[in-house]
């Protein structure tokens, strides 16, 4: 390795895999292969790998008992100098695999050359990768279930706080606030057991793969797999180096949770506006214009909405890299490491802002209940007259027709007289005008998953079990 490039970089360190070449590589390819500059985030997880692929080595007699005790005394004295900042990063090492193994070669010297026996970095990289992942997938967990405590408070101090139901972004039928936050907590309960069973199929141990055919040392997959706490062993060594697939399930978990965060913003965002006012953003979480002195905008969930593409993007760009790989690894997949990073860079703190974000938010509950009240109750009548015997579409029609007279008389149903109920619900019109509550309304809704506040109590008392 005598040639010009080397003598320049001056004293640069041995490289350890290129023995087959005359000529070390060009710099700007060196730069534009290497992973170093994003993977080395996973230095903890390929320190503990290598202890417990050390370990398994010494137990099967690969190595003797000295040689591992030097490398593993040797990794745990690399970790230290990466967390210190000591470590000097040369990109000559393309991967924090080779790094950390070239750096424990200067350090253990010839015990450190016997690590990576019966080990390819195609296997390690999944192995680490797999780790990294279980380890934060158990943080997004826990944002999430913040999250839902932070929701479940809201809930409770509401249930009774009637608003208007949407659809078509139209005012629908009364529900109460705590019934709409509940439908939040049901996306988000499910997205806890999307990343839960998620981190299971990343729990599959893959060491032992080697490159794409194993090895013909005698290792032991098991004593790994116990060391590092992975209840399953990947069963085959082709597919345990080209798969992917629980890095696209986290990325897809990951996309649909910020698409309910981001379908959370939007609400948010209309009801903090003029036009609706149901709630007013805390000042902590509004941002202010560059011009325009009164303005209090909502930022940052709009930027919830906003990065809830670049997770959606993440998972577009995990797939389209993995849709035309031949068996069994490719480069490709070193593509993999910064969308998965990308993805819980940005989901963690929606998650957590968002938990803050609730309980500051004050409702203003007497304009929720206004709106309710206005032609939100034309369903009601209408099941009053079912309950009376009436079929269904007759009810409607009715119904229907009192409306259009309210809306050309500039009323709302409530307003009607007795005698135009009379004119229209007959013999029915006393009880039709008890519907006319948004109150009546909500706590008639008693069906399982209904909004009225028994149902809604029902449903926290579930949840807080939970
Ligand atoms: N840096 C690689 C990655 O991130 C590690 C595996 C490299 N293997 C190889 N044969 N180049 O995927």
């Amino acid at each position: 390795m005598n040639n010009r490039i080397d003598k320049a970089a001056g004293k640069r360190p041995r490289n350890l895999i290129r023995s087959r070449f005359k000529l070390s590589r060009l710099p700007e390819v060196e730069a534009f292969t290497a992973s170093l500059p994003f993977d080395r985030r996973l230095f903890h997880h390929d320190i503990r790998g290598s202890i417990a692929h050390a370990r398994m080595l010494a137990k099967t007699g690969l190595v003797s008992k000295a040689q591992a005790d030097r490398m593993i005394k040797g990794l745990k004295r690399i970790e230290r100098e990466i967390e210190a900042g000591d470590f000097i990063f040369d990109p000559a090492d393309e991967d924090i695999h080779l790094a950390i193994e070239r750096r424990l070669t200067e350090i253990a010297g010839a015990a450190g050359a016997r690590l990576h026996a019966a080990r390819s970095r195609n296997d390690q990289v999944v192995l680490d990768l797999r780790m990294y992942l279980a380890d934060e997938i158990a943080v997004v967990l826990g944002l999430l279930d913040r999250l839902k405590d932070s929701l479940i408070a809201v809930a409770e101090a509401h249930v009774e706080t009637v608003m208007p139901g949407y659809t078509h972004l139209q005012r629908a039928q009364p529900v109460s606030l705590a019934h709409h936050v509940l439908a939040y907590i049901e996306m988000f309960s499910r997205d806890r057991e999307r990343f839960a069973q998620t981190r299971e199929r990343v729990r599959v141990m893959p060491l032992g793969a080697g490159a794409l055919a194993a090895t013909t040392l005698p290792i032991d997959r098991r004593a790994v797999a116990q060391e590092l706490g992975f209840p399953r062993l990947t069963e085959n060594s082709m597919d345990a180096v080209s798969d992917r697939d629980f890095a696209a399930d986290f990325i897809f978990a990951a996309a649909l949770c910020g698409v309910h965060i981001s379908r959370m913003s939007e609400d948010i965002i209309l009801w903090a506006t003029a036009e609706f006012g149901f709630l007013q953003l805390p000042d902590e979480f509004s941002t202010g214009s560059s011009m325009m002195p009164q303005k209090k905008n909502p930022d940052l969930l709009e930027l919830f909405r906003g990065k809830t593409g670049r997770l959606v993007g993440d998972l577009t760009a995990l797939l389209t890299t993995l849709k035309g790989l031949p068996m069994a690894y490719n480069s490709d997949l070193q593509e993999d490491k910064e969308r998965v990073f990308d993805a819980l860079d940005t989901l963690k703190p929606m998650l957590d802002l968002m938990a803050k974000l609730w309980p500051r938010m004050t409702f203003d509950t007497q304009r929720m209940r206004a709106a309710a009240g206005d032609g939100a109750l034309a369903t009601d009548i209408a099941e009053e007259l079912v309950s009376r015997g009436l079929p269904f579409r007759s009810a409607h029609e009715i119904v229907g027709r009192l409306v259009r007279e309210a809306a050309a008389a500039g009323k709302r149903l409530e307003d009607l007289s007795d005698m135009e109920l009379q004119r229209h619900c007959g013999a029915h019109a006393g009880s039709v005008r008890r519907r006319l509550s948004a109150e009546e309304s909500l706590r008639r809704r008693q069906v399982i998953g209904g909004p009225s506040p028994a149902m809604v109590r029902r449903r926290l008392a579930q949840l807080k079990r939970q």
